[in-house]
């Protein structure tokens, strides 16, 4: 039960439009990914996966490798920045490697101090520094002192470690250093990703007219879009797994922020010709990994399409770009002998 049922939208109550960022998914967003959700529109910003930095400056090719967008401006095709996301504790480090990024063309640098892998925590980096006040400042400061003024700074935390005690100390230090704009998903390193997510908690550190605060967690529909803005004070909404299991969610949001009539909720078959391209354009180019990301993106849709079940079951032993590309097909056939009377088609603009 999440902490905010008792504040339920009113029809004619849409909340003023903020903005609605991508969330960083290692092994799920990636360019491909990125751009096909973009192009459903929506979006006013992405991140990365994170670039590991340890003590030294990353040669440009890791940056390029995960955000080949950089070649084209730091946009997706349909126009949408794609934040470099960095994730370490050396503050010097994490500086150079910042600067670099914007010398490849980076629109802005995002700070990742929410990761819980234990491998990652273990080397100091991610939401354990969240035990630590002043040296995620430390880090936001260095960050933010290395690259030119006009590039925005962003950082996403959790609400704490091991219990929100530390917030309060967390963003203030962050907003003095001079971010930008603060991601809270809202939940700590302990809660990992059991609902709820605590919204109305992020509201003790939101004043009121804030503009640089950005709800994270458990936004799954238009209806927790609004709960979780007025539960948590904050303006902008990031959007995660949400995203994966409605990958039209974006733009409903946008449409009831707008009091405008929301689009028609995209269909399965437009949406696994979708996954079929993602497939081509991401995970069939990567040897090591084949499907991996398809089959995590179907296993989110599954909570919104219950046709993705048959694809994943199709998929999910598969680990060579043929038989998944026959998989495709067969369950192209399914759909068409359970009357969906549409061409296949291939929206190459996406
Ligand atoms: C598979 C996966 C990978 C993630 N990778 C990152 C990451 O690289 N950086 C980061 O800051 N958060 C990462 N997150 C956390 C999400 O950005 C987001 O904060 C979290 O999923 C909560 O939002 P949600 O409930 O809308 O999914 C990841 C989450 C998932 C499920």
């Amino acid at each position: 039960m999440l902490d905010t049922q008792s504040c339920l939208p009113g029809q004619n109550d849409p909340l003023p439009e903020g903005r609605i960022v991508l969330a960083p998914m290692e092994g799920v967003i990636d360019a491909a990914m990125r751009r096909m959700l973009t192009g459903l529109g929506g979006y006013s910003r992405c991140v990365t996966e994170f670039i590991r930095v340890t003590d030294v400056l990353l040669p440009e090719r890791v940056f390029l490798r995960l955000c080949p967008e950089l070649a084209t401006g730091g946009r997706t095709v349909h126009g949408v920045p794609v934040y470099t996301q960095l994730l370490g504790s050396n503050a010097q480090a994490l500086a150079l490697n910042a600067r670099r990024a914007v010398a490849l063309g980076a629109p802005g640098v995002d700070l990742n101090f929410g990761c819980p892998a234990k491998t990652v925590n273990n080397s100091l980096g991610g939401s354990i520094l969240l035990k630590y006040p002043s040296r995620v400042a430390d880090i936001v400061t260095a960050v933010r002192d290395a690259v030119p003024s006009q590039i925005p700074v962003t950082a996403k935390i959790r609400l704490g470690y091991d219990n929100c005690q530390a917030l309060p100390e967390i963003v203030e230090g962050i907003r003095r250093a001079g971010a930008t704009e603060l991601a809270i998903h809202a939940r700590t390193r302990f809660d990992g990703y059991k609902p709820p997510a605590w919204w109305s908690r992020v509201a003790a550190v939101v004043r009121p007219g804030d503009d640089r605060t950005c709800i994270n967690g458990e936004i799954w529909d238009v209806a927790d879009s609004i709960l979780a803005r007025r539960a948590s004070g904050c303006r902008h909404v990031m959007l995660g797994r949400g995203a994966l299991a409605a990958p039209d969610l974006a733009r409903r949001i946008r449409a009831q922020a707008a009091g405008i009539e929301s689009p028609e909720t995209l269909s399965w078959l437009e949406l696994s010709q979708f996954v079929e391209l993602q497939f081509l354009r991401s995970d069939s180019q990567s040897p090591k990994h084949v499907g991996n990301r398809t089959k995590q993106w179907l296993a989110y849709l599954k909570r919104s399409y219950p046709q993705a079940a048959d694809l994943f079951g199709r998929l999910r032993t598969l680990h060579d770009v043929s038989p998944i590309i026959a998989a495709f097909a067969e369950h192209r056939r399914h759909l068409a002998n359970c009357d969906h009377p549409q061409d296949f088609f291939c929206r190459a603009d996406f």
